[in-house]
């Protein structure tokens, strides 16, 4: 009954109007609410550009405040949260734990469930935001076998996040103003993407009237795979692999070969065909963090020398394969002394605020459940067989 247009991975369908964020893929441009992303990585804070993807402006001195206070006021989680991470094996995949955490705050605040209701929204994506470094450090800290931090209110965002995945409590915790900014602005490069397969996932499960808490856990389920925010974990692992300079030519042309799944991870993009505008930050920035903590990784070089030859490289260079968002993150992460197995909740934790802008945004305007069609390749109509006559 009436025609569709038939589209597999969506690579030519706009789902949606939006008025949040601007890509153009092929010149390397990303705008938020019309600020370039490196002026908002260089000049911005991580919750003043939360602050714009959610309300589309740069927030006055006092809105600023006001907003940094609120979210202050929603850091702690609910006593009871404790006792749902021992429900999870220690040696759980933290993103594992991320999707569960998640979708269990919807069990501690009723009002979400009341998402027409502008006020109620408002408070949710308060709560998300606030809420996600306090539950990434808890996951963290869970499976090693450490006691919770409780939120420092005095600190800021990023430094409060620090502590809380660092610090212990025998001793007052000792945050490195440096690693601080270089954590807010990796989750500043993160906050939003318009409609990747995290964000599509939470507009198509808040289409349906879902809860925030839970449309937010679906699309870190969605983020969790190697194509999108696992690939920076998946970037770590295959620069360890690859381990010296030698090797880089064997990975690259394993790459190439048509036969073999492999693919450089870290490289490449649906949308870019040009370099990833976050990518060129993220690199300065893994400079200047290691240069700052005196850290010379190996893994620095490899990756470098890995961009300069798929750059020169004939099939990179014709499929448009440029380094992306994931390439280098991995590699300020580890400076830090955050674990492979974290990134993503990283990413998960700096993209928030986008999937709740997204959601907020659609929820607010007038919109339709999500409901794609599909071409059916399956048998044609027939008779049911008995069990006997099989
Ligand atoms: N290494 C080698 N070949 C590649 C790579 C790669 N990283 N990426 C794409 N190709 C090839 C692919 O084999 C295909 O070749 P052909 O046309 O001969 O079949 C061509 O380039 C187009 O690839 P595609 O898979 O059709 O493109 P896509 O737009 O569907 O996929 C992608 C985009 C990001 C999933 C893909 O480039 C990829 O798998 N990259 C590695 C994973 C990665 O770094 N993901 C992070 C993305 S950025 C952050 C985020 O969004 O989370």
């Amino acid at each position: 009954n009436g025609y569709f247009t038939y589209d597999p991975g969506f690579v030519s369908t706009a789902s949606t109007e939006s008025k949040i964020t601007y890509i153009d893929g092929n010149q390397g441009i990303l705008l938020h609410g019309g600020y370039p992303i490196d002026q908002l990585a260089e000049q911005s804070d991580y919750l003043e550009t939360c602050y714009l993807l959610l309300y589309g402006a740069l927030p006055t001195a006092e809105q600023k405040e006001k907003f940094v206070n609120k979210v202050r006021m929603h850091t702690m989680v609910n006593d009871q949260v404790s006792t749902f991470f021992k429900g999870f094996r220690r040696d759980a995949h933290p993103m594992a734990i991320m999707c569960g955490v998640v979708g269990a705050l919807s069990a501690f605040y009723h009002d979400s469930l009341d998402i027409k209701d502008e006020q109620h929204r408002q408070i949710s994506a308060i709560r998300l935001i606030a809420k996600m470094p306090t539950l990434a450090a808890m996951t963290y800290k869970y499976t090693i076998g450490q006691p919770f931090m409780y939120p420092q209110n005095h600190l800021s965002y990023s430094e409060n996040f620090l502590h809380m995945m660092f610090g212990n409590p025998c001793e007052p915790s000792k945050v490195n103003p440096v690693v601080a900014r270089a954590m807010d602005k990796i989750f500043i490069l993160h906050a939003d993407h318009e409609q990747n397969a995290s964000t599509s996932t939470v507009r198509l499960a808040g289409s349906t009237g879902a809860n925030p808490f839970a449309c937010i856990s679906a699309g870190i389920a969605a983020l969790w795979g190697p194509s999108h925010g696992g690939a920076n974990e998946a970037v770590l692992n295959m620069l360890e692999e690859i381990g010296d300079e030698s090797r880089i030519d064997e990975f690259v042309a394993k790459a190439k070969d048509k036969d073999d799944p492999f693919r450089l991870m870290g490289f490449g993009h649906r949308v870019y065909k040009n370099f990833d505008p976050r990518a060129k930050v993220m690199k300065q920035a893994a400079d200047e963090v290691l240069a700052e903590l005196g850290v010379d990784d190996p893994l620095l070089r490899i990756a470098k020398r890995l961009e300069q030859i798929a750059l020169e490289d004939e099939y990179f260079v014709s499929k448009k394969l440029y380094p992306n968002v994931d390439f280098y993150s991995g590699i300020i992460l580890k400076a830090i002394g955050i674990p492979t197995s974290m990134f993503t909740v990283i990413f998960a934790l700096g993209r928030t605020p986008g999937w709740i802008a997204h959601w907020n945004e659609m929820i607010s305007g007038s919109y339709k459940i999500g409901r794609p069609r599909q071409l059916y390749t399956g048998p044609a109509q027939r008779d049911f067989v008995p069990l006997d006559k099989r």
